[in-house]
């Protein structure tokens, strides 16, 4: 059992009544004064002037949270130049140093909670909760990446020569990392790349997603305070162009990327047109995650589960279930148990904790998944789609909604929301269901309800997955226990938060001594 040195953060008991109180009071506080953000480049954020632009809260567009400066050419040119300079000085600095410094950071996210909270909600459109578990994800992240920065570039392995020579193999920094991440957690998988890159001992520009500049500009704050050297990371905030221009660049030594796959195959055509070093490039990308439920599983439990992989944080996690396979002779009784949890949730201000549901990110992703619904309707059997509520109209808000599908070939896309579809499936054909679905070629996150163990050992050999999880929900992996990302269309490994993390960020030097 591998089992580090660590413990992962417990953030607060947010069931207590007097916790969550102070705790609202605060990020009320935090949402008084409105959020400014702007590239950050040597550690001067440019965050004021003309062409800073209003964010708008997902959940009330009237609602104006602050303002946001997109990164110039020269904001780019300047960040990806000192971070080139920067990096060998920073390669040098002791592993254990960089990793007191994340570990410093990690203890600053904790004391800033209200503040990345209030972004997450209003910004990223977290409920109280999912915004919580995202903040104790980044603080794992940086806590876990330090501990393995310890582990595997504090000390080279030494090998044994046939001829009695000294060997020794190193692990070093690449050189400055583009990490590009998504809007859907914009603080812990921004926070993760940038700690592993950091960790591993390269330089790093960061590009946040267009919908979240602000979560990014706080997090690229706090790593500046712990004691990350402002001319190692750099923080520029724009949209595709400017993320095509960054990796473009020849002096750019590696690339890790979360979003979708279309932006994937983009960056790796901008990775083939681009002459010079052939350097890493780190994908974690989208799903079309099933859940299966065979006769032998508990309802009530399968009905639990579904509801929370599919709809938590509006079903916005590439984790989240789209399908779920139901055996035939548990397939009504389930189908009317999940329709009434579903007429159970409640939608509305991710600000009130009663919220099950908040807002989708933007108009784009309200559009995609409402022309989605349309085609279901016109497609499928609808079981429920939830009315929507007067106070939520403001927003950019999708409401929860079941559909029967007959077969799996209707969902070709990813459905980036609170959609879930359900399939019946006869009893002899768990082989055809798990075929299906590793046709599709996806292959990120699974569930699988079952109390037969020859059905456990049948998925488990035969799905092509990353993330398999039996008799739970399948979201919400945790760093260092469950290793996450998925193959094939889904991603490219190494899994975040896992062992074999760092090594794709760093080189492998090897010295022979004769003696
Ligand atoms: P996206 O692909 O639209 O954008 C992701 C990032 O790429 C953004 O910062 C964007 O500005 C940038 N970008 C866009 N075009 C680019 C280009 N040509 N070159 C360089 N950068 C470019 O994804 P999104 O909508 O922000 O996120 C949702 C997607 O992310 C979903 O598909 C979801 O499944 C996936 N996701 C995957 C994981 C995982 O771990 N596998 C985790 C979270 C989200
Ligand atoms: N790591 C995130 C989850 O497991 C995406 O839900």
């Amino acid at each position: 059992i591998y089992l580090p040195e660590r413990k992962n953060s417990a953030g607060l008991p947010l069931v207590e009544a007097s916790v969550r109180q102070s705790l609202l009071a605060d990020i009320g506080k935090v949402l008084k004064t409105p959020f400014a953000a702007g590239p950050i480049v040597n550690g001067t954020a440019t965050t004021a002037g003309d062409a800073a632009a209003f964010a708008v809260s997902p959940h009330d567009h009237r609602e104006r949270i602050g303002s946001v400066r997109l990164a110039t050419p020269q904001n780019l040119e300047d960040a990806i130049t000192s971070a080139r300079n920067a990096f060998v000085r920073w390669e040098r600095t002791d592993a254990a140093e960089r990793a007191r410094i994340l570990e410093t950071a990690a203890d600053l996210f904790e004391r800033d909670r209200a503040t990345l909270l209030a972004a997450l909600i209003r910004e990223a459109g977290k409920t109280l909760d999912a915004a919580q578990a995202e903040i104790r994800e980044a603080v794992d992240y940086l806590r876990y990446y330090a501990v393995e920065a310890r582990r595997l570039f504090s000390n080279a392995i030494r090998l044994r020569g046939p001829t009695g020579e000294d060997n020794t193999l190193t692990l070093r920094g690449r050189g400055p990392f583009a990490c590009i991440s998504p809007w859907n957690f914009p603080i812990a998988i921004f926070t993760g790349q940038i700690a592993a890159a950091l960790a591993a001992g390269n330089s790093v520009i960061a590009k946040p997603a267009e919908q979240t500049p602000i979560a990014g500009y706080l997090v690229v704050k706090l790593l500046h305070e712990a004691g990350i050297p402002r001319d190692v990371l750099h923080l520029v905030t724009g949209g595709g162009k400017l993320g095509e221009a960054l990796v473009k660049d020849q002096r750019i030594e590696g690339v890790v990327f979360t979003g979708s796959g279309e932006t994937a195959w983009a960056i790796q055509k901008s990775l083939v047109d681009r002459r010079g070093e052939i350097i890493p490039f780190i994908a974690e990308t989208g799903g079309i995650n099933a859940m299966i439920a065979d006769s032998s599983a508990l309802p009530e439990q399968v009905v639990r589960d579904a509801v929370r992989s599919a709809f938590d944080s509006a079903g916005q996690r590439c984790s989240a279930a789209r399908i779920l396979f139901v055996q035939d002779e548990s397939a009504s009784r389930i189908r009317s148990m999940l329709a009434g949890a579903i007429e159970a949730l409640d939608v509305g201000d991710p600000l009130d904790y009663a919220t099950d549901i908040g807002p989708v990110i933007d108009e784009t992703a309200q559009d995609a998944l409402e022309s989605h619904k349309v085609r279901m309707q016109r497609e499928a059997r609808e079981i429920v789609d939830l009315a929507m509520p007067e106070a939520c109209r403001a927003g950019t808000y999708v409401t929860p909604a079941l559909f029967e599908i007959d077969r799996l070939a209707k969902l070709d896309h990813e459905v980036f929301g609170p959609i879930l579809h359900m399939i019946r499936y006869q009893r002899d054909h768990l082989d055809k269901v798990v075929a299906a679905l590793n046709a599709t070629g996806y292959g990120l996150t699974l569930g699988l309800h079952s109390r037969i163990e020859s059905v456990a050992q049948y998925v488990s050999e035969n799905a092509r997955v990353g993330n398999l999880y039996i008799n739970r929900n399948q979201i919400g992996a945790v760093v260092g226990v469950q290793p996450f990302g998925g193959e094939g269309l889904s991603g490219t490994g190494p899994k975040a938060g896992g062992p074999n993390y760092l090594l794709r960020f760093a080189t492998e030097r090897t010295r022979s001594t004769d003696i």
